[in-house]
């Protein structure tokens, strides 16, 4: 039986902001080993004062109560709940989807998602509805909209980047993303007056989701519920306006994401409500900027820091931009940028910004010799797997080439979750982040102001001052 380190619950810290005396006690007896107990007491007088501080920020109160090789048990917002290991652990949660478990969301989040959220409906009315959006986010759909995201990222560059010594990347980066998702999504440009409203309002929104729900003025969770009836009015503005556009064929159904919920027929030939479009609109425009964002603040860190691997990526990026002769990227080049991409898997395994998602268990089941029973919540996560020498040697290097030809066995690296819940969005986020990553190395340098700057994690690894940049225009190609 393998006991979990004390290194493991220094990684879970921004996670699990609380674990219990019993915790402790139980790794204690169980290894007999001193430099763990004092290692963990460090862990634990360092802990004590951010318990408080923490509980109110991210809103996870978790008890850990027993530590079982690979397993163990904590609680989720009061309810109990297990991590499994991984690559195991993860394999058996991801493969067992709707027959021992099925996905679960706390809920506080369900409330604030809505009861129509592609991401809280399950097994095989899951199933149906997100056919629907898979016409949009597959490779197929994807490919026509390759042009648009480059002309969004030349024009970002030219308004954001360009004539600027200095520049906030995260803010910068999700002001990118967003204009992407807000463009793809529902057609809205960075210069419509309704942008920068939708933009704030799912940036508190988001601020709430993983919150006591508290639904007092003040608190982080009643914050991100005014955000949602805010982006609910507008996005009902929006879908009336392309209702009519649609009718006078003045728009396609093709034309972005919302045009293909509101066109598309599921199985039974219903096309979806309108309730369910805001739901879903909601969480596309969440979901779909605020983790690229984070993982393209982490790739500049990491490139900028190691520039042996940044000049790979130019040298890349140069060599395609040579064949394309000035003609606009296409689906093609953007699965031609394999080195780039490695470099932005390298990120995802040492920075992930999902590191664990919940299943429920629907029936008492047996894993690792022990029962999980029936409704307890069990979580699959990235984080040791990622760091683990066995699948990733010398784990805290960044050495994009290790993704290189097949990379590492299947359910150890998984930043975007894995069986039918699998992140919808990922062919659409390494779409994103290819073209931008091209037109950024070929036209910008960049500099760390503190190479050191902290990450916190609330729960997404996030810079401490936003990570500060100093950025110089290229004058040679
Ligand atoms: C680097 C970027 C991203 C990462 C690392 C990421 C990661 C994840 C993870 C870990 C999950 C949970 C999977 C599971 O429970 O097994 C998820 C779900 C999801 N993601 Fe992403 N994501 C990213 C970008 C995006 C984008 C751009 C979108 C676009 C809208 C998106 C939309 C979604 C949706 C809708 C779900 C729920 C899917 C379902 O329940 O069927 N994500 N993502």
């Amino acid at each position: 039986m393998t006991l979990v380190s004390s290194k493991h619950f220094l990684i879970f810290k921004g996670f699990f902001p609380f674990f219990s005396v019993t915790c402790v006690f139980r790794v204690v007896t169980s290894t007999q080993n001193v430099n763990l107990l004092l290692a963990t007491l460090h862990f634990k007088v360092k802990l004590h004062f951010q318990i408080i501080k923490e509980f109110f920020k991210t809103g996870f109160l978790m008890l850990a109560s027993v530590v079982i090789a690979q397993t163990f048990t904590t609680h989720l917002l009061f309810e109990p709940a297990v991590s499994v290991g991984a690559p195991d652990g993860n394999k058996f949660l991801f493969a067992n989807e709707n027959k021992l478990v099925q996905n679960s969301w706390p809920s506080p989040v369900v409330k604030l998602l809505g009861k129509h959220s592609l991401a809280i409906k399950v097994g095989d009315e899951h199933k149906k509805f997100r056919r629907i959006f898979t016409t949009f986010f597959n490779p197929d759909g994807l490919q026509t909209f390759v042009p648009r995201i480059e002309a969004i990222t030349l024009d970002h560059m030219a308004k954001h980047w360009e004539g600027k010594d200095t520049i906030r990347g995260l803010a910068t980066l999700k002001e990118f993303t967003f204009a992407v998702a807000a463009d793809l999504f529902a057609s809205v440009k960075d210069n419509d007056p309704r942008f920068r409203t939708l933009h704030n309002a799912t940036e508190d929104f988001l601020g709430g989701i993983l919150q006591i729900p508290i639904d007092l003025p003040g608190a982080a969770y009643h914050k991100g519920r005014l955000g949602r009836d805010t982006l609910y009015t507008i996005v009902e503005t929006i879908i009336a306006e392309r209702k009519q556009e649609l009718e006078q064929g003045t728009a396609t159904s093709r034309k972005d994401l919302l045009s293909v919920l509101l066109t598309t027929r599921d199985e039974e030939g219903v096309i979806m409500s309108d309730d369910a479009v805001k739901d879903n609109m909601n969480l596309m425009l969440f979901a779909g900027h605020d983790t690229s964002s984070t993982t393209m603040s982490m790739v500049l860190k990491y490139l900028y820091l190691n520039p042996e691997c940044l000049t790979e990526v130019i040298q890349e990026q140069r060599e395609i931009a040579k064949d394309k002769d000035g003609a606009p990227l296409d689906w093609n080049d953007t699965r031609k940028m394999k080195y780039t991409w490695q470099a932005v898997q390298e990120t995802l395994r040492l920075q992930p910004p999902v590191t664990a998602t919940f299943r429920v268990a629907l029936q008492d089941f047996q894993y690792g010799g022990y029962t999980i029973p029936k409704g307890w919540k069990a979580f699959w996560s990235n984080e040791r797997s990622h760091c683990d020498p066995k699948y990733f040697p010398n784990p805290e290097k960044f050495n994009p080439s290790r993704f290189e030809g097949s990379g590492p066995p299947p359910y150890v690296f998984v930043p975007f979750g894995g069986g039918p819940h699998m992140c919808l969005g990922n062919e659409f986020a390494r779409t994103e982040m290819m073209v931008f990553l091209h037109h950024i190395v070929l036209n910008f340098e960049w500099k760390m102001v503190d190479p050191d700057e902290p990450i916190s994690v609330d729960p997404m690894p996030l810079f401490k001052r936003g990570l500060e940049l100093q950025i110089r225009k290229k004058q040679n190609l």
